[in-house]
């Protein structure tokens, strides 16, 4: 069935036109997640790569930058890399002018030649987000698209077809964002936009579903009347690592990074309503109907509903490293924020007075991905002569590391005393399957070549959770925090972001 989230269907020979090929997601994620999938026997029959950048360079020095990263899968072996390396190809040129298509399209047809790949294309913008509206152009201007581009022109049983997958940043505010998809929408199909979100790849957030839908002891409690509120954390130990120069622009910090796409998404997954199938309409209308759900904050809200937070110099795995302010291409009066904690409410009937409580940073004390729902206390205590307090009953979704679900209740120490403690129901990914979590990008890509865009953004999401983060990151912008940075690297962030759960009489799930 096609479009239809993890159907069995070989994904289509093709060619993957990578542009920004130069740069290091192409050498990092995406090239060793296409050898990943040559490894576990799930390219398409015939296939090949094309990087496309400015930058000259061999078919040969291409495939020597991405070795070093294959080389981590834990079953490369110089045969399957020999094996794969061939259908590697390069070419230098520069995709945002008109004069440089005719060599790139004989390029691409003499690779798909010698591949035996026929005319399916996979484009790939892994560029500058600035680059991506003149290729889109281009490739609209050069005939790079020949399905049609009317919502009947495409028919899936019939094809060539050309999708286009698109990185994040997608925009860096509502107006962008929109304007992007318009852009994009006057040479593509919405069926064959591919907007990415690599944590919608990640095999837990994938569980995430099952964990919800496949099972019916979740479900009925997955409310208001049971749950008191939902934590999302996405955090790093890393800084911005010669990155600065980027994260320091007009689409840095960590609300525009994280958490307007990959926290968002996340909580999307945990909201939405059970979609009537599988299929990428069916759960993608559910993830939209939560984002527009989400009650936009008023200026008058924000100081009480997000805080900002920067990083000073401080001590990661015991080792020193430097203030935000001091690393290379940041402005040392930055105001960017690399630490974003928000709160979102959801106007729907299921989630009602339920905060969503979304964090996210870099450089601080531990790389950690976890969802936590928190639920109610029992409504009357029985258990008065236990010394302890009941805690609340809690699942935590492990997203990494250690990938797993953890059911925290509360049991009964043996003896004769009546004496209780939080236990812990654990399920260890890893243990369980034998088998390590799937690199997000071998599931994404994999998926654009079979068709399905289950786990990837439709336009109304991309726009809708750029209008719930933006009321935040204006009120920022005109009120600048004297107080940055305020907190110090290698901790759980600035004490602000505590205050603001302890008014909710809340506190953050920092596991140790
Ligand atoms: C990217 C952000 O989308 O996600 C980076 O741009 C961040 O700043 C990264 O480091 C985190 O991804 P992961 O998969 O390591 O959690």
């Amino acid at each position: 069935m096609p479009n239809n989230m993890k159907s069995n269907d070989k994904p289509d020979s093709c060619v993957i036109v990578i542009f920004g090929a130069s740069g290091d997601l192409t050498k990092r994620k995406l090239i060793p997640s296409l050898y990943h999938l040559h490894l576990t026997g799930q390219l398409p029959e015939h296939f090949a790569v094309l990087g496309v950048s400015r930058t000259e360079m061999s078919d040969d020095d291409f495939r020597a930058r991405a070795l070093e990263f294959a080389k981590k899968d834990e079953h490369y072996s110089d045969e399957t890399w020999s094996e794969f390396a061939p259908m590697l190809h390069y070419h230098a040129g520069d995709s945002t002018k008109g004069a440089d298509y005719g060599p790139l399209k004989e390029r691409i047809t003499r690779v798909a030649k010698d591949h035996r790949v026929g005319e399916n294309r996979l484009y790939y913008l892994s560029m500058a987000p600035q680059l991506y509206e003149p290729t889109i152009v281009q490739l609209g201007n050069n005939d790079m698209v020949t399905e049609g581009k009317a919502w009947c022109s495409i028919n899936r049983e019939s094809r060539p077809w050309q999708r286009i997958v698109v990185e994040k940043p997608f925009g860096q505010d509502p107006e962008s964002a929109a304007h992007l998809n318009r852009v994009l929408g006057r040479v593509f199909e919405e069926e064959s936009i591919y907007r990415i979100d690599h944590y919608l790849g990640k095999d837990t957030v994938q569980n995430l579903l099952v964990f919800r839908f496949a099972n019916a002891i979740f479900e009925p409690i997955w409310n208001r009347n049971y749950i008191d509120h939902v934590q999302v954390t996405a955090i790093e130990t890393v800084g911005v690592e010669g990155r600065g120069g980027y994260y320091d622009s007009p689409s840095g910090g960590a609300m525009r990074d994280m958490i307007q796409s990959h926290l968002l998404q996340v909580m999307g997954v945990v909201a939405m309503e059970p979609p009537v199938s599988m299929t990428a309409d069916d759960i993608r209308v559910q993830k939209t109907q939560v984002l527009k759900a989400a009650r936009i904050p008023k200026a008058g809200d924000v100081q009480n509903i997000a805080v900002r937070g920067q990083y000073g110099p401080g001590q990661i795995n015991g080792k020193g490293v430097p203030g935000y302010r001091e690393e290379k291409g940041v402005d040392p009066d930055s105001q960017t924020d690399t630490y974003a904690a928000m709160a979102v409410y959801l106007d729907t009937w299921r989630w009602q007075g339920v905060p969503f409580y979304l964090r996210s940073g870099k450089a601080l004390a531990k790389k950690l991905t976890e969802i936590v729902i928190y639920f109610k206390p029992t409504p009357h205590t029985l258990f008065r002569e236990s010394r302890k307090a009941l805690t609340p009953n809690q699942i935590v979704i492990n997203v990494q590391p250690n990938e797993g679900i953890r059911l925290r209740f509360e049991g009964q120490v043996p003896g004769t005393k009546m004496n209780i403690k939080s236990v812990v129901m654990d399920f260890d990914y890893a243990q369980q399957f034998q088998a390590k979590p799937a690199e997000a990008y071998a599931t994404l890509l994999h998926d654009a070549m079979r068709g399905d865009q289950s786990l990837y953004k439709h336009r109304d999401e991309i726009e809708q959770a750029w209008k719930v983060v933006q009321p935040v990151l204006d009120y920022w912008k005109e009120n600048p925090q004297d107080d940055l940075p305020n907190y110090a690297a290698g901790t759980w962030g600035p004490s602000s972001s505590d205050v603001m759960m302890a008014r909710d009489n809340r506190h953050w799930h920092n596991p140790v």
